[in-house]
């Protein structure tokens, strides 16, 4: 049997990736070497100073940039570029505004040829995942910040992907809605039972979200650091563990 047989649905593994950037002639060593596995159902976060390179590896696992060198495999086939088992969700949902709710939805189910009462069917299903039920013929323009990147979610999840890949998906959000969007989406991880890997800056975030947080180094000798957050879910923010490791992260970062 190959690996691939063996490998779990929604497994990553990544081996020796490394991208540079050439800015006003230096060369900006962004990811050096990084070497990490996913497992399928997992949800990941990734959390570092602003310029590690989060979005740069986030790119590079949903096929939009290529690394320089080393290996992204999804369940022991190395990745071409963008493929259908992965789905990506920007802090913008980039709704079609002239399209509804349920349209926009179904939009990238017709791109993949299913088209009728079957991609009626799917869009509806996740509208109403994600509690939107009463808006499907809304307009973009109809709807708030946090309805819209609703709306973002359920269109990634339609096309029912194996690995939802997250770039500070609730950074435009209010307090509050984000931290209803975080508990829905949770939810919708634990239903759907996804692999998630989630790029944020907020540390709260990871350790309600995440079954591991990777820090990635601000220094470019530095070495990425794993957290294995062990708390049961639903998880609350006010228990004493949570607060723990929220002070172990800040710590990470030099902060308390
Ligand atoms: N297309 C590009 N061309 C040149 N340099 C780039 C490019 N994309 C990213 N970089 C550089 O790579 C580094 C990492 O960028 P990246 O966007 O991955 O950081 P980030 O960790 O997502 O930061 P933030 O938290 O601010 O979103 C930055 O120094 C950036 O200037
Ligand atoms: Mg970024």
């Amino acid at each position: 049997m190959t690996d691939a047989h063996l490998a779990q649905r929604g497994d990553v593994a990544i081996s020796n990736l490394s991208k540079t950037f050439a800015i006003n002639g230096r060369s900006l060593n962004v990811l050096r070497d990084l070497n990490l596995r996913i497992e399928g159902g997992e949800s990941l976060a990734i959390v570092g100073a602003s310029g590690s390179g989060k979005t740069t590896l986030l790119r590079i696992l949903a096929g939009l940039e290529e690394a320089d060198s080393g290996h992204v495999s999804i369940d022991g086939r190395p990745i071409d570029g963008v493929g259908t088992e992965r789905a990506v969700i920007f802090q913008e949902p980039r709704l079609l505004p002239w399209l509804s709710v349920e349209d926009n939805v179904a939009f990238p189910l017709e791109v993949r040829g299913i088209h009728g009462r079957e991609a009626r069917s799917l869009a509806d299903r996740y509208i109403r995942l994600v509690g939107l039920g009463e808006f499907s013929t809304a307009l973009p323009s109809q709807l708030s910040g946090g309805m819209a990147q609703r709306v973002g979610i359920a269109r990634a999840l339609a096309v029912q992907p194996e690995i939802l890949l997250l770039d500070e998906p609730f950074g435009a959000l209010d307090a509050m809605t984000k931290i209803t969007m975080q508990e829905e989406l949770s939810r919708i991880w634990r239903e759907e039972k996804v692999t998630m890997i989630l790029v944020t800056h907020d540390l709260e975030e990871a350790i309600y979200l995440a079954d591991r947080v990777l820090i990635l180094p601000k220094e470019r000798d530095g070495r990425p650091r794993e957290i294995e957050i062990d708390l049961p879910r639903p998880r609350d923010r006010s228990e004493a563990r949570f607060v723990r490791f929220r002070q172990e992260l800040l710590a990470e970062f030099g902060l308390h």
